[in-house]
């Protein structure tokens, strides 16, 4: 069995220092998806991430593998699976062989979270792990010794153009401290509500990946004016990366 968390430091994200400007793909015009995602490779985005719903854990559905695997061919980024759905194990080994690097599991979606996400390494993915607005800290600090990337959500799970809950700030402390005392890099991640005046204080709070659909897909300046602009905007945020790396 791969040693899950260990892969980590081979991965092509790793390494540079700095934020990472994630797209959700939410917002495409899924009749030319081809054409969306590699403008998205085009904008610079680090990577892709996929929104699985199925309208049981929250209330919206969406796309699952089949849609993932078509569009895998038309952009070379990395892309990441975040299932909310109400049964996640049936659907992590389709997200991998449909080319996701990561599948992120909801702790909230599973009766056996360390199970599941031992199952995503199992079929040869990174595993992230989740948690919805409500969720507290410890409800992941037992598992993360199987992730590379921890997702806090600053909206409530299931659509876009919310607006980004700056009450989660202080979650996002608690939980950098949680990371940083595991002495691994995991990436923390927030999604829902990413802005140009939302981003500083969550970069400030501990974030580093930052991911985002409203904001990239409707700036009038184009994707790339907003992802140069979400970079800039949380690298003030977090200071000096190599103050995250140690
Ligand atoms: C919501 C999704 C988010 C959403 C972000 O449940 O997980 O990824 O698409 O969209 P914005 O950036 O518009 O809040």
């Amino acid at each position: 069995m791969p040693e899950p968390a260990q892969q980590r430091t081979s991965s092509p994200e790793a390494t540079a220092p700095g934020p990472r400007i994630v797209a959700s793909v939410l917002p495409a015009d899924l009749s030319r998806l081809g054409e969306e995602v590699a403008a998205l490779e085009a904008a610079g985005v680090d990577w892709i991430q996929w929104d699985v719903m199925d309208a049981c854990f929250v209330p919206n559905l969406t796309f699952g593998p089949d849609v993932i695997a078509a569009a895998r061919r038309h952009t070379s980024l990395p892309f990441e699976a975040q299932l909310m759905v109400a049964n996640p194990d049936v659907l992590i080994g389709p997200c991998v062989e449909a080319g996701c690097e990561r599948v992120i599991v909801h702790a909230e979606s599973t009766h056996n979270l360390h199970r599941s996400l031992m199952h995503v390494a199992e079929s040869g993915g990174r595993a992230g792990v989740a948690m919805n607005p409500a969720t507290p800290v410890e409800a992941v600090v037992n598992v993360l010794d199987l992730v590379d990337l921890v997702l806090v959500m600053t909206v409530n799970p299931g659509f876009g153009g919310q607006a980004y809950l700056a009450t989660m700030e202080p979650k996002l402390r608690l939980a950098r401290s949680a990371l940083e005392a595991t002495g691994r890099r995991i990436w923390l991640e927030v999604d829902g509500g990413i802005a140009p005046d939302t981003i500083v204080s969550c970069a400030g709070a501990g974030a580093d990946v930052f991911v985002t659909g409203s904001t990239l897909f409707h700036d009038p300046r184009g994707p790339r004016h907003a992802v140069q602009e979400l970079r800039d905007l949380a690298t003030q945020g977090i200071g000096d990366p190599a103050f995250r790396m140690r």
